[in-house]
């Protein structure tokens, strides 16, 4: 299990290893900007800022990046595709604001 720290509210989400950050955030009742859920729209970008480890980025979620002009170097992910693993993950969801898919 880890604990996943949504900011800018603080929010907290218990999720077990191998949940995407997605659902947990849905499960929880975290306001959160997602579309597709499948790696198409780009509108569930997230910014990382603490996780020692989460899942690997696939060649789909890595591609959309490149594609919406975001980093690929790990702080930046899809919500609907990176999941939590072991370790506790926070999470900036302001980012959001910050480009339009
Ligand atoms: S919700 Fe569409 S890419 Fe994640």
């Amino acid at each position: 299990m880890a604990t996943v720290t949504f900011l800018p509210t603080g929010k907290c989400a218990t999720a077990a290893s191998g949940t995407k950050i997605l659902a947990a955030a849905l499960r929880n009742g975290v306001d959160i900007r997602y579309g597709c859920s499948a790696c198409q729209c780009g509108t569930c970008g997230i910014s990382i800022t603490n996780a020692p480890r989460v899942s690997p980025m696939g060649e789909d979620e890595r591609a959309l990046l490149t594609r919406l002009g975001l980093s690929t170097e790990g702080s930046v992910r899809l919500a609907c595709q990176c999941r939590v693993l072991e370790d506790d993950v926070t999470v900036d969801l302001s980012f959001q604001q910050t480009y339009s898919p």
